[in-house]
C-alpha cells in the first residue's frame, strides 16, 4: 500500500501517528535531553545534533551542562571557555552563536526564553529546523521539523524525491498536533535507527505497511566526491612529570574564516625522506579526507607560539584536529 504525505482525511493522519508514536514510546532511545524540557537543554542539543553523531554529542552534552548548567551561566561566560567546551565538535560558529543568543536572552529578555517561533528566530543561530524543534519539543507548539532523517523517512514512504517547501508541508500534513515534540522527535529516531540511508530495516519498521519504498530510494544525483589532501604538523613537546609536560601550540588568526582564534600544533610543509612521521592519522572535514602526519620536533624550536601546560589544555579552545592528534599522541 503506498502513502500519500498528505493526508486528507483525519484518520489516516492518525495512522501515521498512532503507528510512530507507539513504536517511540517503546523503542526510543534514553537520551540525555529527554530527561525533561527544560528549553536550555533541548536547545543546546539540538544545535549540538547538527551534523554531529549522538555519541559524540553526549560526551560534550554533559559536560558543557556542567560548566554552563544555565543560560545565564551561558551568558556570563568568557568566550574562549564557551570555544574550550566546544572543543571537539566542530562548527564552532555554532558555539559562537550559541553564547550571542544566551547574552540576548539574560541581557535583553529578562532570562526567559521565547516560547514562540517567531521569537526564537530572532535569536543568533536560530533558524527555522532549530526554532521548529525547540518550539515543538519544549512549549508543545503545533511545528513540524525537517532535519536529513526527516527528509529520508518522508521521501521512501511517499516513494517521491520531495524537496525544499514541499518536505515541510509533507511533515506538517503528518504532525500529531497534540504530541508534537514527541512525533518530531519519533520521525527523526525512525530515520537515526531505522530507516537509514544504508541497509533500512524495513522489516522492524513501524511504518513498513504505508511504505511506498521498502528499501533505499533510487538516488537521482550522487554524493560529491571526496578530494584527499596531507597534511603535516610538528608536535614539539616537553616531558615533565604527567600534567606538567608543555606542549607547543599556534592560535589561528582571530579572522581566520574557519575556527578563528582556535588553538592547533604549528602546521610545517617541509617533510624528511630519511624520518618517519611520530604518528598518522586521518581526519574529515566535509568534503576532504586528510592525511594527518604528525612530526616530533626539538624541544628548542623557532617556531613561534606558546608552551602550553598539559593540565591546562582542557580550558583551551583547541581545533578538533588538535585534541585528537594529543590525545593520538597520549599526551591528553
Ligand atoms: N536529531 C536532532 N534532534 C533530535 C532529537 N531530539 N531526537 C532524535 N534525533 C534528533
Amino acid at each position: 500500500m503506498s502513502w500519500d504525505v498528505q493526508p486528507t482525511t483525519s484518520e489516516a493522519r492518525n495512522n501515521f501517528s498512532r503507528r510512530l508514536l507507539a513504536w517511540y514510546d517503546l523503542h526510543r532511545r534514553d537520551l540525555p535531553w529527554r530527561a525533561n524540557r527544560d528549553p536550555y537543554r533541548v536547545w543546546l542539543s539540538e544545535i549540538m545534533l547538527q551534523q554531529t553523531r549522538v555519541a559524540a554529542v553526549i560526551e560534550h552534552y554533559h559536560e558543557f551542562l556542567r560548566r554552563f548548567p544555565t543560560v545565564k551561566k551561558l551568558a556570563a561566560a568568557r568566550a574562549s571557555n564557551v570555544l574550550a567546551a566546544w572543543s571537539g565538535l566542530g562548527y564552532y560558529r555554532r558555539a559562537r552563536m550559541m553564547h550571542s543568543a544566551a547574552k540576548v536572552i539574560v541581557c535583553e529578555q529578562g532570562g526567559k526564553f521565547p516560547t514562540t517561533e517567531e521569537g526564537l528566530r530572532e535569536l543568533p543561530g536560530i533558524g527555522r529546523y532549530t526554532a521548529a524543534a525547540i518550539a515543538s519539543i519544549a512549549f508543545e507548539q503545533p511545528l513540524a521539523v525537517v532535519d536529513g532523517n526527516v527528509e529520508r523517512v518522508l521521501q521512501r514512504i511517499s516513494g517521491e524525491q520531495l524537496t525544499g517547501e514541499k518536505l515541510w508541508s509533507a511533515a506538517t500534513g503528518l504532525l500529531d498536533t497534540t504530541r508534537p515534540g514527541d512525533f518530531n522527535q519519533a520521525m527523526m529516531e525512525l530515520g537515526a535507527v531505522v530507516c537509514t540511508p544504508r541497509a533500512p530495516q524495513c522489516l522492524i519498521c513501524p511504518m513498513m505497511k504505508l511504505c511506498a519504498t521498502r528499501g533505499e530510494l533510487k538516488a537521482t544525483t550522487s554524493p560529491a566526491p571526496q578530494k584527499k589532501r596531507e597534511i603535516h604538523y610538528s608536535l614539539h613537546y616537553r616531558n615533565g612529570n604527567g600534567r606538567n609536560g608543555r606542549v607547543l601550540l599556534v592560535q589561528r588568526a582571530l579572522d581566520a574564516s574557519l575556527m578563528p582564534g582556535m588553538w592547533e600544533l604549528p602546521e610545517r610543509s617541509a617533510i624528511e625522506p630519511t624520518r618517519k612521521p611520530h604518528l598518522s592519522l586521518r581526519h574529515s572535514i566535509t568534503v576532504t579526507n586528510y592525511t594527518v602526519r604528525v612530526w616530533r620536533s626539538a624541544t628548542l624550536s623557532r617556531t613561534v607560539g606558546t608552551w602550553t601546560p598539559v593540565g591546562r589544555l582542557k580550558q583551551v579552545p583547541l581545533t578538533g584536529l588538535a585534541r585528537k592528534i594529543l590525545r593520538a599522541a597520549d599526551i591528553i
